[in-house]
C-alpha cells in the first residue's frame, strides 16, 4: 500500500514552529546522517514549508535516473541564473539540454588531455610558493588552485591572457555574489562600487578574449575554442554573451569541490602514515620529482583511489530535485511541486553501503570486486542523471595533478593544536579550518622491478 503525502513520517528532531531549521543549521551533516537510521523517506519542515528527504539509495537513483522526467532541478540551484544570466548549473528542460550538449565536447575524456599543461603549471606554481616551515592556509590555497586550473583551462591562448588574470583575482566574487543573490535577488544593485568594479572588468576583459577568439578563429586546444566550435542540434552555435555567462558559471559550479577534496586529502595524509607512504612511493616511482604528463596520469593508480576516495568521505552534503507532478517514489506518493533532498554524505558514509566507512581507505577500490555490493544511488559525488556534473572527469584529472605535484615536493603537518572538522559550506564540506606545515621532502629513487607492477595495474584502476 502507498503512503500519502501527510503519512510520510517527519524526520526526528523537529522543534515547534521552526521545524527542523535549528537542526539543519546548527548540525546539518549529523541531522542527514542520523535520518538514515528512522527510515528511507520523511518530511522536513523548514519554519512554514515542507521538504522531503529521501536516505535509500534506491529512492536517491529513482529519483536522478530511472524517474527523472518526473523531476526538475531545485529552485536553489536556479537561483544562480539571477546574477549571472541563465547558464548550465541553472537552467532546465530544452534549454537544460540545448547548452549541456554545446559544453560537453569541452569536457570530454579526449579533450581533458589538452588541459593537463595548465594544471601542472597551476600546481607548480602552487608548490613553488612555499617556504620550509610555513604555515599553509590550506583552505584557500586549494580554492585559489582549484580557479587557477579553470583558467588555464579556459584560456591557452596569449588572446586570453587578461581574461585569465582577470578572473584568477575575482573568481572567488563571482562565487560568492551568485550564492548570495540566490538568497537575496536584488542584491547586486547594494553590492559595494569597489566590487562591482572588480567583476566589471573582469566581464569586460573577458567580453574581449571571447571576440578576440573568434576573429582569430583558430583551435586553441581550449575550453573556450571548444565553446566557440560547438553547435546545437540546429547547427547554431554559442552567442558571445552565452560563452560569457558560461565562463563565468564555471567559477560558480566549478572551484569549491576540487577545493574541498585536496583540503581533506591533504588532512588525511597527514592522519594516516601508511597511506601518505603508499602515496609517496607511487609518486616517486613514477614521476621520480619530474612533473607529470598527461601520459603519467594512468601509471599512477594509488593517487587516483586515493582521490576517488577521498570524494567517497568528502562529497558534498547536500543534493536535491524538484517534483513537476504528483510522483511516485517507492511506496510513497509526493505531490507536485516539492523539493526532495537527499545528502551524498550520508549515503557515501553509511555503513550498510560502505565497510568501515569513517576510514579512509584508498584500497577499497583496489578491484571491481571490493565495490561491487555499493548500490548506484549510494555512490553520487557528482550526482546522477540529466543534471549530473558535466567537470566530473575534469575534477577527478585536476586533484591527481594537484596531489602528484605537490606531494612529489611537500608533507603537510598539521599545526599543533588545531582541531579540524567538517562543516557544510554551500553544498560542499569544508574543513572549519585548515593551517598546516610546509615540510619540503625529497623523492627517494625508484626500486626497480615494482615499477612494472604498478604501471600493469594502473588503467585496471582508474577511477570510473
Ligand atoms: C570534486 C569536485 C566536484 C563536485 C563534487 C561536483 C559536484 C557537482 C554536482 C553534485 C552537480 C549536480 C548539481 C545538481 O544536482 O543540480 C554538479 C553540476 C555541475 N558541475 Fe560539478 N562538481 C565538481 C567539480 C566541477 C568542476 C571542476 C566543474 C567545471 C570545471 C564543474 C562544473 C559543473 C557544472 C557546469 C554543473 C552543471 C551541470 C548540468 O546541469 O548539466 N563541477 N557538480
Amino acid at each position: 500500500m502507498s503512503s500519502t503525502p501527510s503519512s510520510i513520517p517527519e524526520a526526528p528532531g523537529a522543534w515547534p514552529v521552526l521545524g527542523h531549521l535549528p537542526a539543519l543549521i546548527r548540525n546539518p551533516l549529523g541531522f542527514l546522517s542520523s535520518a538514515a537510521d528512522h527510515g528511507d523517506l520523511f518530511r522536513v519542515r523548514l519554519g512554514p514549508s515542507t521538504v522531503y528527504l529521501a536516505t535509500h539509495p534506491e529512492l536517491v537513483r529513482t529519483m536522478l535516473v530511472s524517474n527523472s522526467a518526473d523531476f526538475t532541478r531545485s529552485k536553489g540551484a536556479a537561483g544562480a541564473s539571477r546574477f549571472i544570466g541563465p547558464i548550465l548549473v541553472a537552467v532546465s528542460g530544452d534549454s537544460h539540454r540545448r547548452q549541456r550538449r554545446m559544453m560537453q565536447p569541452g569536457f570530454q575524456r579526449g579533450q581533458l588531455n589538452h588541459y593537463v599543461v595548465g594544471m601542472t603549471a597551476a600546481a607548480t606554481e602552487t608548490a613553488d610558493s612555499w617556504r620550509p616551515g610555513e604555515v599553509v592556509d590550506v583552505q584557500r590555497t586549494a580554492s585559489d588552485l582549484s580557479l587557477a586550473m579553470i583558467t588555464k583551462a579556459l584560456f591557452q591562448s596569449e588572446l586570453g591572457a587578461t581574461a585569465e588574470a582577470e578572473l584568477r583575482v575575482t573568481g572567488h566574487d563571482i562565487l560568492k555574489v551568485a550564492r548570495l543573490s540566490a538568497l537575496a535577488p536584488g542584491l547586486y544593485t547594494v553590492l559595494p562600487t569597489a566590487a562591482k568594479r572588480n567583476l566589471g572588468r573582469t566581464s569586460a576583459a573577458i567580453r574581449a578574449a571571447v571576440a578576440a577568439y573568434r576573429a582569430d578563429g583558430r583551435d586553441h586546444g581550449d575550453l573556450l575554442s571548444m565553446m566557440l566550435r560547438a553547435q546545437d542540434a540546429e547547427g547554431r552555435t554559442m552567442t558571445d554573451q552565452e560563452v560569457h555567462d558560461e565562463i563565468m558559471g564555471l567559477a560558480v559550479a566549478g572551484i569549491g569541490g576540487p577545493a574541498a577534496l585536496t583540503c581533506w586529502i591533504f588532512h588525511e595524509l597527514a592522519q594516516d602514515a601508511a597511506v601518505e607512504q603508499q602515496l609517496h612511493a607511487e609518486l616517486d616511482e613514477v614521476l621520480a620529482g619530474r612533473t607529470p604528463t598527461g601520459a603519467d596520469l594512468p601509471l599512477l593508480p594509488y593517487t587516483q583511489r586515493l582521490v576517488k576516495e577521498a570524494l567517497r568521505k568528502y562529497p558534498g552534503w547536500v543534493g536535491s530535485r524538484r517534483t513537476v507532478r504528483p510522483v511516485r517514489l517507492g511506496d510513497h506518493e509526493l505531490p507536485a511541486d516539492v523539493e526532495v533532498m537527499y545528502s551524498p554524505y550520508a549515503l557515501q558514509r553509511d555503513a550498510r553501503w560502505y565497510r568501515d566507512p569513517e576510514r579512509l581507505d584508498p584500497d577499497r577500490w583496489e578491484s571491481k570486486e571490493s565495490t561491487r555490493e555499493v548500490p548506484k544511488g549510494a555512490w553520487v559525488p557528482f550526482a546522477l542523471g540529466t543534471y549530473k556534473c558535466i567537470g566530473d572527469n575534469f575534477a577527478l584529472m585536476e586533484t591527481v595533478v594537484a596531489i602528484a605535484v605537490i606531494a612529489s615536493r611537500w608533507r603537510l603537518r598539521p599545526v599543533p593544536g588545531d582541531r579540524v572538522r567538517p562543516v557544510a559550506k554551500a553544498t560542499h564540506v569544508f574543513p572549519n579550518r585548515l593551517r598546516m606545515i610546509a615540510e619540503p621532502r625529497t623523492p627517494c629513487p625508484p626500486r626497480g622491478p615494482a615499477h612494472d607492477s604498478l604501471t600493469d595495474s594502473a588503467t585496471a584502476a582508474a577511477p570510473s
